[in-house]
């Protein structure tokens, strides 16, 4: 709605800045006229009450202002291009990888020269795991951050990041890096100046004189951590109060009700923004914004906040999309992409770890159902935004899925999740996978699952055991993987290590900065001799390398995978199997996948709501298939997968 007042506050702002309205800043004048009422709204939904709302609000718009006077020429014009080509990121294009600087390769420095490999692998969208100054022993892998602006020494320097961020763009390639949103580290300026008493800065945190409140709030706010950080609070001796800490007592939760807050790090936003960032990974967005008597998880404010954000970025960096890396139920995360007049118009990205752990699931019981059964969610994904697809993180994989899923496959939920965790942690009869329980919890006995890609396919069970077949079966399976999550739809982000197949890595365990933390197992250290083997034939590593390879290939050749919600699953009868169609002005993909250890057999009747008799070529294997009422049944390998196209 049209509100004079606050135009009028606009453009005196914008006089103070000398931006050239009628001129090379129009656009951005548009962008900021036509967004201002809904950054006005939701802001004011948030902070309407607060006694300085107006202040900040003005303070706001001048932050926004700024980051678009401090972007380059050369990203102002980029953000225009993406504008122009509508949602870029939907593209089939792209494809990712997540790494950590310091282990893929020492520093940002040296990742330079391994631009060839990612070009190589047909990667062009890098996402380089957190990077800013974090205390080396009480960091979790970066996401306990001490300083927003200042590179890590370990890494290199900021300077190093921006030639980097330069060679990658005239690389063609794309950056994604985190905001750590919801904590920063005890070592933080802002926590080390609230430590000494400083009330403002005891403002940006939930600080608290006893365990009153705490308490209130711990009945009803799950432990994150329970076995290495139990409870919600740490008390700090040096100002005698208690601090919320969710995740580990060194991460200190950030206090969104204080308008100061968001501004503070709506402004580091932007400073990401004009370094080049193509994506931006908020970091744990679920969590907020918190409140007693809930989980102070997923709360409608965080929502509000996050669309906040979307909105600003809008208007100052455009060309910066977000992504939400909120890992919660499915249903929930619909919301990470908006409601009602904000859909599509909050996360543009969305990690699919329901998919993820499905994948997962369908590979240990040889059974799609429940995979099958999470699917009318999924696809209710707003169109113009998209999945972060993947089998591997460097986090945990966490069962999260509903139980009515479970039931509707016909499978008792608890039984059917101690399953999964007994069959990755290798404590199940015949269970090739070398995986281990991360964060037990034994009031729930609930458990999340780590180990890496390689591992949790029995890859490292089979070179143990030095078997021949055993291994082709772990490569299938790891291929299998990667390719249902390279063609389902999204951007595929691959995790270091898994190109060439890394096991597990237990080096952390001597290392007390780690030890505490089993997720270090599946965050290899690359040895660069292991990923030179992909260039010999017959190792393992060329033969997961060069099928990763073709894989990102035969999906950039397809325009019909770019993510515009073109996804249909069929039913292949048979409960092992599962099979979906993606299309495009007439042209059509149908990508079928076996999750058993058994041959599966289709007959025509698996395909006939898609065909009646069909000449398909499998792009996989490089074969002409007949499929018909008259022909024989399709018959497909243990964990055998197809990429057919109509011919
Ligand atoms: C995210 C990160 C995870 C980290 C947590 C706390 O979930 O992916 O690694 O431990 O946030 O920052």
């Amino acid at each position: 709605m049209y509100d004079y007042k606050l135009h009028q506050q606009i453009e005196s702002e914008l006089a103070k800045y000398s931006v050239d309205i009628n001129g090379k800043d129009h656009q951005f004048y548009i962008r900021l006229i036509a967004n201002a009422s809904s950054i006005h709204s939701l802001y004011s939904e948030i902070y309407g009450h607060h006694l300085n709302t107006e202040q900040h609000f003005q303070q706001l718009i001048s932050t926004l202002i700024t980051a678009y006077l401090n972007r380059t020429e050369q990203l102002k014009q980029a953000d225009l291009d993406k504008i122009k080509k509508e949602n870029w990121f939907l593209s089939n294009e792209l494809a990712g990888m997540s790494l950590y600087v310091d282990r893929f390769c020492g520093g940002i420095k040296n990742l330079e020269e391994k631009l060839y490999y990612f070009k190589t692998l047909g990667v062009n969208l890098l996402h380089l795991m957190p990077l800013f100054e974090s205390p080396k022993d009480e960091s979790d892998g970066g996401y306990a951050v001490s300083d927003f602006r200042k590179v890590d020494a370990r890494f290199g320097n900021l300077k190093d990041l921006m030639q980097l961020q330069k060679s990658m763009s005239g690389n063609n390639m794309h950056l994604m890096i985190d905001i750590v949103l919801n904590h920063t580290s005890h070592y933080h300026e802002w926590a080390q100046k609230a430590k000494e008493g400083d009330r403002h800065y005891q403002d940006f945190f939930y600080m608290f004189d006893d365990r009153n409140i705490p308490d209130q709030y711990d009945k009803t706010m799950p432990d994150i951590f329970p076995e290495s950080a139990p409870g919600n609070f740490t008390y700090i001796p040096e100002c005698d109060k208690w601090v919320m800490t969710v995740f580990h007592k060194y991460q200190w939760d950030l206090n969104y009700t204080n308008p100061a807050v968001f501004i503070a790090m709506i402004d580091i936003i932007f400073f990401y923004a004009n370094l080049g960032v193509d994506i931006l990974r908020i970091d744990a967005p679920a969590f907020i914004w918190k409140e007693i008597g809930t989980s102070s998880q997923n709360l409608p404010q965080a929502h509000t906040l996050l669309r906040l954000i979307k909105q600003c970025v809008q208007v100052a960096t455009p060309g910066m999309a977000l992504l939400g890396e909120a890992i919660v139920a499915p249903q929930e995360i619909m919301n990470y992409f908006g409601k009602g007049i904000y859909r599509a118009k909050e996360c543009d990205f969305a990690y699919n770890a329901t998919q993820m752990a499905l994948q997962w699931d369908a590979l240990a019981t040889g059974d799609t159902k429940v995979m099958l059964a999470a699917q009318p969610i999924l696809l209710q994904k707003p169109w113009g935004t998209s999945w972060i697809t993947y089998t591997r993180c460097h986090d945990d994989i966490g069962l999260g899925y509903d139980d009515y899923m479970i039931e509707q496959a016909g499978y008792d939920p608890y039984q059917h999740r101690q399953f999964l965790k007994n069959y990755y942690s290798g404590n199940v009869e015949g269970s090739m996978a070398t995986g281990a329980l991360f964060s037990y919890n034994p009031k729930t006995g609930d458990a999340r699952i780590s180990g890496t890609l390689a591992s949790l396919c029995g890859l490292e069970k089979a070179i143990e055991e030095n078997n021949n077949e055993d291994i082709t079966i772990a490569i299938r399976k790891i291929l299998l993987m990667q390719s249902m999550s390279f063609f389902i739809g999204g951007l595929p982000m691959i995790f270091y290590g898994d190109e060439v197949g890394y096991t597990n890595d237990f080096s952390y365990l001597n290392d007390e900065g780690k030890s505490y933390d089993n997720r270090w197992m599946h965050r290899p250290l690359i040895n660069w001799s292991k990923n030179e083997l992909r260039n010999e034939n017959g190792t393992i590593e060329q033969k997961i390398f060069s099928g990763t390879q073709r894989l990102l290939n035969i999906r950039k050749n397809f325009q019909l995978l770019s993510d515009h919600s073109n996804l249909n699953w069929f039913s292949p009868h048979n409960l092992h199997v599962a099979g979906f169609v993606r299309s495009a002005n007439g042209k059509k993909l149908y990508c079928v996948f076996n999750f058993s250890a058994q041959t599966a057999y289709l007959t025509w009747f698996a395909f006939k709501e898609q065909w009646a008799d069909k000449n398909l070529y499998d792009h996989w294997s490089e074969r002409n298939y007949t499929i018909g009422k008259d022909h024989e049944f399709l018959i497909m390998k243990p964990f055998e997968f197809f990429l057919f196209e109509d011919i």
